[in-house]
């Protein structure tokens, strides 16, 4: 095994980014964070990817959240700083034009939890714990964690989480939409390589068109947010994918996307 922070691995359009900090439950620290960026980064432009999934290295932690060795000496500029950093790169991970999906192997908390809700969906093995303990160490979740659990799971029990710092096992996660399946862990990657590929087969730019609307309409209220998903739908008949697309459905063949 490498020492390095991120390992990195393409295939099949798939790219398998793997948090490598095993000693430290592969916690944030601000290199790892630099490193998933500049990942994320790439993987926007580069064709060899159409999906990405992100996990932790070995069987107990996908990331046990930011470093706390790291952060227990920052003044507060620096935790702010900090802070900021994990904001910058969950944005880069949301505004990627490609899917990317979190196969949650283990312990997904404070940090950890605020990147596996940075993905757009998130697979947990049967072992995995979710949580937000930040409470438990005199502060607050703060790489997005306060507005994007309460988004995706609502108010009431994002506020339970944050406030009790309890953690809660992959069924629980499952029961309240935080993990949108749950498998063995010795499926776990299987399993999102499959959905990836699923993915994969469907026309790249339309997925691509999909996830913004997605994305960027939730910040929006619904008649502008209804209007930008008809401007997007537009866009979709300048691309040679909805003509095959249709025409494969009128023909009763598979359509051949090509991802234009
Ligand atoms: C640094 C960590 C760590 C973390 C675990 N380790 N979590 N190091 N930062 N977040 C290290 C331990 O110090 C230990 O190192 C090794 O990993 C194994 O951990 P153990 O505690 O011995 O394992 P275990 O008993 O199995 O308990 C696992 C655990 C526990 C439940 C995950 O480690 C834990 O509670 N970790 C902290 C979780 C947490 O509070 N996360 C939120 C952080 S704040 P040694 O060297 O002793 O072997 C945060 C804020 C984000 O994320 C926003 C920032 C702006």
């Amino acid at each position: 095994m490498t020492d390095k922070n991120l390992l990195i691995e393409i295939e099949d359009k798939i790219a398998i980014v793997t948090l490598n900090r095993p000693k430290a439950m592969n916690a944030l620290n601000e290199i790892t964070l630099l490193e998933l960026q500049d990942a994320f980064i790439s993987f926007a432009t580069n064709n060899e990817v159409e999906v990405i999934i992100v996990t932790g290295n070995g069987e107990k932690a996908f990331v046990a959240g930011a470093d706390i060795a790291a952060m227990q000496s920052l003044t507060a500029l620096k935790a702010r700083q900090f802070a900021k950093l994990g904001h910058q790169v969950m944005r880069h991970i949301e505004a990627c034009p490609k899917p990317v999906i979190a196969a949650v192997n283990g312990f997904a908390l404070g940090g950890g939890c605020e990147l596996a809700l940075g993905c757009d969906i998130r697979i947990a093995s049967e072992n995995a714990c979710f949580g937000q303990p930040e409470v438990n160490l005199g502060v607050i979740p703060g790489f997005g964690g306060t507005q994007r659990l309460a988004r995706l799971i609502g108010k009431g029990r994002a506020m339970e989480l944050i406030l009790t710092g309890n953690m809660i096992d992959s069924d629980e996660a499952y029961r309240i939409g935080l993990a949108n399946k749950v498998v063995p862990l010795e499926q776990l990657l299987d399993t999102a390589k499959k959905m990836a590929s699923v993915i994969i087969s469907k026309g790249a730019y339309a997925v691509g068109m999909a996830k913004e609307a997605i994305r960027n309409g939730l910040e929006l209220d619904l008649d502008r947010a209804n209007q930008y998903e008809a401007e997007l739908f537009g866009l979709c008949f300048t691309t040679s994918d909805q003509k095959e697309g249709m025409q494969a459905f009128l023909d009763k063949r598979p359509a051949k996307f090509t991802g234009k």
